[in-house]
């Protein structure tokens, strides 16, 4: 099974970034524990702080794996074209946010993406990375 994590822009700087909200882990630590509780997953990672770039990626992997793992960050809350893109393509997508965000700014409230999405896994911490996994791999 392959499964793609993307992340959208600022999540490369997890675990130096605003840690009361986002934690005190890197990306990269988390992913090793991942990749190591689930060895017959192949997961792949990508990240990019370019909008272009994040679509660019869902063509790229969006008509053949069986599942991706999206954190759009802010794009989130602003982005009608990784909207379209994720309605383009047939893997499905879950959609992640590390913190709660409904329980933050009245901005983070709405979501252009979750419409076009499997489902939705937010507030949980790093956990929800796992928790959408577990979701693809159940189907
Ligand atoms: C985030 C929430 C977004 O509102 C924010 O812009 C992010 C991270 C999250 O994972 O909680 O960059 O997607």
């Amino acid at each position: 099974m392959n499964i793609h994590i993307i992340n959208g822009p600022n999540l490369n700087l997890l675990g130096v970034r605003e840690k009361s909200i986002y934690g005190d882990s890197s990306f990269e630590t988390y992913l090793a524990g991942l990749k190591s509780r689930y060895p017959d997953v192949n997961i792949t990672y990508y990240q990019s702080n370019v909008e272009g770039e994040l679509i660019n990626k869902l063509h790229e992997i969006g008509f053949s794996e069986d599942g991706i793992v999206l954190n759009a960050g802010a794009y989130t809350h602003t982005s009608v074209a990784i909207a379209d893109a994720i309605a383009a393509i047939t893997t499905p997508v879950v959609e992640v946010h590390i913190s709660n965000v409904h329980k933050r700014e009245e901005f983070r409230h709405h979501s252009f993406l979750s419409s076009n999405c499997k489902g939705i896994i937010v507030g949980f911490g790093m956990d929800g990375y796992r928790l959408a996994i577990e979701s693809l791999i159940v189907k």
